[in-house]
């Protein structure tokens, strides 16, 4: 491997951030294409391809923004659900990546694994491309509502991330634990190998 390529890859890894505050500059729906036809190359167990992308046009967020504004109205009353309301309907970009339900345990969990590296990988090219996500798992993306409006089959399919992108206002500092921390090196003698 060339010096360059880990070094463009291991800044895209560690300086990507959740990005909660955008401009209102639209995205191009190029460049939402491309991260989509990126993101399915993400690896996938039993080459399932679990995962479908529903790119959502400005009044179909809006639509998400009211019913969010419902629940949290009727949870935590409407002076917070008006706080909700207004944040949502500044979100720039809509996007819903959903994954296929299944009764298999070991699948659905593989599966989910898969989608969350679609995810990712989308994330990255659009970090590259100067455009921050934040991945959302709300409550209005579990209700039968959320499916209603964004076209989805409840039977079929369950809502992985509601993923809002767009420009930065503002990119947020981050942490993480230090890597003695996470890590252990497991060594065996190779007489127990045999
Ligand atoms: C499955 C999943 C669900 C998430 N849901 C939310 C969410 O509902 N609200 C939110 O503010 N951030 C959410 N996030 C983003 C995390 O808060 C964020 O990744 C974390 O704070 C670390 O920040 P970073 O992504 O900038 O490294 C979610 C991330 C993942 C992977």
């Amino acid at each position: 491997m060339s010096d360059l390529t880990p070094t463009v890859v291991a800044k895209l890894l560690r300086e990507r951030r959740t990005v909660h505050e955008f401009t209102p500059d639209p995205v191009e729906s190029s460049l939402i294409a491309d991260a989509i036809e990126l993101a399915r190359w993400a690896p996938n167990h039993h080459r399932t391809e679990p995962w479908h992308f529903y790119v959502l046009d400005y009044n179909t967020g809006m639509r998400l923004a009211a019913l969010n504004g419902e629940i949290v109205a009727a949870a935590k009353g409407e002076k917070i659900a008006a706080v909700k309301r207004k944040r949502w309907s500044e979100m720039p970009g809509w996007l819903v990546v959903s994954c296929v339900k299944s009764d298999e345990e070991i699948r659905a969990r593989e599966d989910y694994a898969a989608c969350a590296c679609a995810i990712q990988n989308m994330s990255l090219y659009l970090w590259e491309q100067g455009v921050g996500m934040k991945w959302t798992t709300g409550e209005v993306t579990r209700n039968p509502g959320f499916f209603n409006i964004v076209g989805m089959d409840f039977e079929h399919e369950y809502v992985v991330g509601l993923l809002w992108y767009g420009y930065p206002a503002l990119v947020p500092t981050q942490h993480r634990k230090a890597p003695e921390e996470i890590l252990s090196y497991v060594t065996s003698k190779s007489e127990q190998n045999a």
